[in-house]
């Protein structure tokens, strides 16, 4: 396993590589029904979508920014990691949307940092530190419902149910539903439901991971999932798409309009926000 690394392609065209990170097994992560996972950290990074000279100068800004003002929370990443955080997100990753518990006890909050595991089985990680870490440990399953495109702003909104105990779901601005197997609430927009049942968790450094794996996954409507990209592997799709000024206008704008809900101060942050449908060429 010592020259394992992960490489991210273009799907058509000249199929070529936009990124590349070198691997190096860490741990075994869990051993769970007969299968064994390992978790990898990166023993190097190479970002291919930006020339060499306009990635430096980003990276130079990250590091003046970071220098002005921490805003990374307590958790503490190498300069590899954080490169290899920009890779890993030139494939675009699920922003889901997670329930646990019941109507009268139990939350939903926004996740992107998980991934199919295969064999059935799923990876997530919550920061250990926030209060829904510990629920999904305790209540020990969850349902996953995906976001259509439209719906994208939500995560953004509901980001601070990350730091509470449980939710009023009278007060969410959707109609919910509850899930087949373990009745948990999800809301009625939800393209997919995947229901999971955790059997690990195991802290790492400042989040901690589960292993959870897919008891149900019910599809209910077909179409585009909200995803995130990096701006790095942004700026490398507009470059080749005509008139790619206009689509970074529009880009930004649905990007800002998701966003809007985020950063409000402490007096409102859970007034609901009025949703207003995007239209039809910022929700493409
Ligand atoms: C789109 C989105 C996805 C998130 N995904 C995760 C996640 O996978 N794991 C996690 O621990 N926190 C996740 N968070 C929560 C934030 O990292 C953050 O902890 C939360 O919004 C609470 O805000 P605060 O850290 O500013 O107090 C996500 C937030 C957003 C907006």
């Amino acid at each position: 396993m010592a020259n394992l690394s992960l490489k991210f392609c273009e799907r058509d065209g000249r199929k070529r590589v936009l990124g590349e990170i070198g691997l190096k097994p860490q741990i075994i992560a869990a051993a769970v029904a007969k299968l064994r996972f390992v978790l990898f950290e990166p023993r190097s990074s190479k970002n291919f979508c930006l020339p060499k000279t306009r990635l430096c100068a980003h990276y130079l800004l990250h590091a003046y920014r970071q220098w002005r003002s921490d805003n990374t929370k307590g958790i503490k990443m190498s300069f590899l990691e954080r490169r290899a955080g920009m890779v890993i997100f030139i494939c675009p990753r699920p922003i889901m949307l997670v329930s646990v518990g019941s109507r009268e006890n139990g939350n939903i909050f926004p996740m992107n940092i998980l991934g199919n595991l295969g064999n059935g089985y799923l990876g997530f990680a919550l920061r250990g530190e926030r209060l829904a870490a510990g629920l999904v440990e305790r209540a020990g399953r969850i349902a996953l419902s995906s976001l259509p495109l439209s719906e994208g702003a939500l995560a953004y909104q509901l980001a601070n149910n990350h730091t509470k105990k449980s939710i009023d779901w009278s007060q969410l601005p959707f109609a919910t539903m509850t899930s087949t197997t373990f009745n948990i609430p999800v809301p009625e927009f939800a393209q997919r439901v995947r229901e999971l049942e955790i059997e690990s968790v195991r802290a790492i450094g400042s989040h901690k991971f589960f292993i959870a794996r897919i008891i149900r996954e019910d599809k209910f409507i077909d179409g585009l999932e909200f995803c995130s990209i990096h701006g790095f592997y942004q700026a490398w799709r507009l470059r080749k798409l005509k008139g790619g000024g206009e689509e970074l206008e529009i880009s930004l704008a649905g990007d800002a309009f998701n966003k809007r809900g985020r950063h409000r101060s402490e007096a409102f942050r859970d007034v609901p926000i009025k949703m207003i449908p995007l239209n039809d060429k910022l929700n493409r």
